[in-house]
């Protein structure tokens, strides 16, 4: 799962998984530092986990509200939680039945802690059961929108319609309100869709953290500013600001060493970095030759020049596409570029003497999902990082400043740093870049028509202002060729296959519609501008069950 989400670019992950495999083999975990999660004097919010597949939506609502919060387990011990000096809490829906043995129950300092509870499905029967109310499995499940009517006023409404379309996915409801508690609203379906005490404690039967509720976030923000009394102080601005201090206290006069790609999670991690410790921080970018068109020009301009920045530039191009002479298999071509920018890095690292820390573009998906997956076995798809192991003397100290951040937060503190929006915005680029993306052996021939197909494709797609709706665009060199008819002569050229989807976080992916005068004009001009290439065609699959790559 980790795998998969690793979706920022090369430096990152490869310097991520020769961390874990060293570490794995020397069994011990990384050395990361104990970093405090940013609570402190910030109001925050708890989202109890009881193994709900959209607890992760739930906590975007919230810091969507400009209101920090932390995804927990739903049996976190409290010295956690009070870490955080809570000012409510959420309880996440789940796959249990609260009456079945063994069910998943909140803890009792949610009750005792007199803070205001937010509970949804799962959660709602959860107050219902624990608090003296009574929950049964309905006559059929209910799943899909349901028309939400409300009963009584309160808070949590305010700004809403008295009527509203909510996302209903449940098979037990409450039967029985707990004593004090009121019903605020019902659907036809539903006589209890929402209830409270009327002193903070709110249970939910639908979803309003998914988009199939319109007034989701509203009814979210109610809780959270009306009932917690949140002021909304979870700004890029002022995490910025606390960062940067933080750093400062955490690094002292130590140096740090971070391997920039000029994807958006690292280069906004060592703007992040540099801005609070300036020259302690170094850079190194590696170009391994496997780069879109003039990819290394603009990451080292932006770094070097704008935002003056130390960043050392290897070109390592010939090491890398000497590796991968006549290789074809997609894992060993993972496998070769991940170990060798490994040597590469260690390489530069050594020379720069001692280092303290490594900075690394964590997000808080990768750290929720490394947490489930932890105790998850699943099928391994891709490698998406597999690289050798951690030379012993290299011993840094982990520095994840984004590690409590999800990936539209970054983006708004990239712009917030001052980077610029095609930075910010760029579409994910695998580590082992466009060997991936041309299937068979990679040669500098074939990386030179991939490239120029690539920036045709890129260009066409920004100019009809598509590039942000879309997770990632791209061309495919296959290995196929084919007959054509140039002029009054045969041609015999490569098939170059584009791929554009949506997805919201690469585990699934949808192929995009592309308007057809669009694909019409990327093909026409691949065709004429790209030599040895003389048909185009679009790759409409969707992930699962293809990949968004096609290595
Ligand atoms: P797939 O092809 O598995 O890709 O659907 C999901 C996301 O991961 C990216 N990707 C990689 N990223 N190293 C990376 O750093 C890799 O080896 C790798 N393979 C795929 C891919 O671009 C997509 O965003």
């Amino acid at each position: 799962m980790v795998e998969e989400q690793r979706i920022s670019s090369s430096g990152d992950a490869e310097v991520a998984a020769y961390l874990e495999i060293a570490e794995e083999k020397r069994g011990r975990q990384p050395k990361s530092l104990e970093e405090p999660a940013p609570g402190g004097e910030r109001e925050a919010v708890v989202v109890l986990n009881f193994g709900s597949q959209y607890a992760m939506l739930i906590a975007r609502r919230v810091r969507g509200c400009h209101v920090y919060c932390e995804l927990m387990p739903y049996d976190s011990p409290w010295e956690r939680i009070a870490s955080l000096s809570p000012k409510g809490f959420i309880l996440s829906g789940g796959p249990a039945s609260v009456y079945e043995p063994g069910a998943p129950l909140a803890p009792d300092y949610v009750y005792e802690s007199g803070l205001p509870v937010l509970g949804i499905c799962y959660g709602m029967h959860l107050i219902a059961s624990q608090l003296g109310g009574k929950v049964a499995p309905g006559m059929r499940r209910e799943y899909g929108q349901a028309m939400l009517h409300q009963s009584a006023g309160s808070p949590l409404f305010a700004c809403l319609p008295f009527s509203t379309p909510v996302w209903m996915s449940h098979g037990d409801h409450i039967v029985e309100l707990p004593p004090n508690f009121v019903r605020l609203a019902y659907t036809e379906n539903c006589p209890i869709a929402v209830m409270s005490d009327g002193k903070g404690i709110f249970g939910l039967q639908f979803h309003p953290e998914v988009a199939h509720t319109p007034q989701g976030k509203t009814i979210v923000q109610n809780f959270l500013y009306n009932i917690c009394g949140c002021r909304g102080n979870w700004t890029p601005t002022n995490f910025i600001a606390e960062s940067v201090e933080r750093i400062r206290q955490q690094v002292g006069v130590g140096k740090v060493i971070c391997a920039l790609s000029g994807g958006v999670d690292s280069s906004v991690t060592a703007t992040l970095i540099h801005q609070a410790i300036g020259d302690q921080l170094s850079c190194i970018f590696v170009n391994n030759g496997l780069l879109r068109q003039d990819e290394p020009e603009r990451i080292l301009n932006t770094f070097r020049k704008n935002l003056e920045m130390n960043v050392v530039c290897v070109d390592a191009t010939d090491r890398f596409l000497k590796r991968l002479e006549g290789v074809v298999d997609p894992e060993v071509k993972r496998h070769l570029v991940g170990e060798e920018f490994i040597r590469v890095f260690e390489e530069e690292a050594v020379k720069m003497g001692k280092i303290d820390f490594l900075a690394q573009g964590t997000l808080y998906p990768d750290v929720i999902e490394s947490a489930v997956s932890e105790s998850r076995v699943s099928a391994k798809i891709k490698t998406h990082h597999n690289v050798g192991g951690l030379p012993a003397h290299m011993n840094f100290t982990l520095l994840e400043p984004l590690r409590y951040l999800f990936k539209d937060e970054v983006r708004e503190v990239g712009l917030a740093l001052g980077l610029p929006e095609e930075m910010v915005w760029r579409h994910p680029f695998p580590g082992p870049g466009l060997a991936i993306r041309i299937i068979g052996e990679v040669t500098r021939d074939n990386l030179e028509v991939l490239r120029a197909a690539d920036w045709i494709v890129i260009n066409e797609i920004k100019k009809a202002n598509l590039y942000r709706q879309l997770w990632q665009s791209f061309a495919v060199l296959t290995d196929i060729k084919s007959v054509g008819v140039m002029g009054d002569y045969r041609t015999y050229g490569y098939v170059v296959a584009l791929r554009a989807v949506t997805s919201e976080d690469a585990m699934t992916a949808d192929w995009a519609h592309l308007p057809y005068d669009l694909l019409a004009r990327i093909s026409s001009r691949i065709v004429n501008e790209v030599p040895k290439v003389n048909r185009v065609v679009y790759d409409i699959s969707s992930k699962p069950p293809a990949t968004i790559e096609w290595e």
